[in-house]
């Protein structure tokens, strides 16, 4: 058994690891191209984060959907490109929102420079995506620009908060969605429809995308409360101390105080107070992940992976699809 992509994702067939070891490689060298400006301040700053890492979930989804159709189509390694340009792009974005010191291990482009430079720097890099898009054609730029407005709205409905009267669960779910689910679908539609798969098995995968982008994005925010930080190169706590509510919150929110457990009636009081103060955000951190809401957290988290993979079963039998079930296994095994 062989290794190649995030997570350290097996694959068990070694045309397809061949094939996507060399298409990765090849998406590398056009970030590395695509990255360069005439002025090298713009390329030390679109490269810093590009530099420093991070696991090409995107491009690795286009490169494997494209194995139902033909996987040497033209237009796959690009849009491999423009989904991963777009993703780095919305990490400049995202770090000034949530005020993010560290991203993939180094500093933030926010804290290297200041937020004029990441918010730039991320305009930079949506360009430069726009611009290997409008190449892959009409269609193609459609569904780009309306996974980017999802993203958007879900970032945005995450500034707002819920509405009163909302569901708060449901708003949360309607942010991922937007923010995170909807690029890692049009990942899985790109590969699938550029490679000429037909187009029911595009719909499959791009459904595919959309539970596995939700997946992915719940065990993120676990990983936020649940990690040391070293594995996701980012600041654990992040969420919380920005008061960005996540799934284990919201479930403990949703579950009933627990008088006779003093842990629970002290973090409720935490989360309900100014969690920015150092001692306070360490003291929630350390009881959110003795909390049973975070047991909670993961099975949802997994509910969401195993219906991705079960989405899979109405693809045939191949490598990719074996590939895409264990990239199911891999974003679950994630929030353990
Ligand atoms: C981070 O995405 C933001 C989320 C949508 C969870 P990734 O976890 O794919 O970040 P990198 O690209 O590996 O750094
Ligand atoms: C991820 O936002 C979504 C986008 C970058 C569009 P988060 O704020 O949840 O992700 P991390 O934890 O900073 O990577
Ligand atoms: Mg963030
Ligand atoms: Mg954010």
């Amino acid at each position: 058994m062989t290794v190649v992509g995030p997570f350290g994702l097996s694959m068990q067939d070694e045309a397809l690891e061949a094939d996507v070891r060399y298409g990765m490689a090849a998406v590398e060298e056009a970030l590395l191209d695509a990255t360069k400006s005439d002025t090298p301040f713009i390329t030390a700053a679109a490269q810093h984060l590009l530099a420093a890492g991070g696991k090409r979930f995107r491009p690795l989804l286009v490169l494997l959907a494209s194995h139902f159709g033909d996987p040497a189509a033209p237009g796959v390694v690009p849009a491999a490109l423009v989904v991963e340009l777009t993703h780095l792009a919305t990490l400049y974005h995202d770090d000034v929102m949530d005020e993010a010191p560290v991203r993939r291990g180094t500093p933030s482009a926010n804290a290297r420079w200041d937020n004029s430079v990441a918010i730039l720097t991320g305009d930079f890099l949506f360009s430069r995506a726009s611009q290997v898009l409008a190449d892959l054609g009409p269609q193609a730029v459609r569904l780009q620009a309306e996974a980017f407005e999802r993203l958007v709205t879900g970032q945005i409905l995450e500034t707002a908060g819920p509405r009163p009267g909302d569901d708060p669960v449901r708003h949360y779910l309607d942010v991922i969605s937007g923010k995170t689910s909807a690029l890692v679908a049009v990942s899985c539609r790109f590969g699938a429809m550029l490679s000429g798969a037909d187009e029911r098995t595009v719909d499959v995968l791009t459904e595919f995308g959309e539970r596995i982008g939700t997946a992915f994005q719940l065990a993120d925010d676990i990983l936020d409360v649940a990690s040391d930080g070293h594995e996701s190169g980012k600041t654990p706590g992040t969420d919380l101390r920005e008061g960005v509510p996540t799934l284990p919150v919201l479930l403990l929110r949703a579950m009933p105080a627990d008088p006779s457990d003093p842990d629970d009636t002290r973090l409720r009081e935490l989360l309900d107070g100014d969690l920015a103060d150092d001692a306070r955000h360490a003291e929630a951190l350390g009881l959110l992940r003795r909390h049973p809401a975070l047991e909670r957290a993961r099975r949802e988290t997994l509910r969401y992976a195993d219906e991705a993979r079960a989405l899979l079963g109405r693809l045939p039998h191949c490598p990719a699809r074996a590939a895409l079930e264990g990239l199911c296994d891999a974003v679950a095994v994630r929030t353990m």
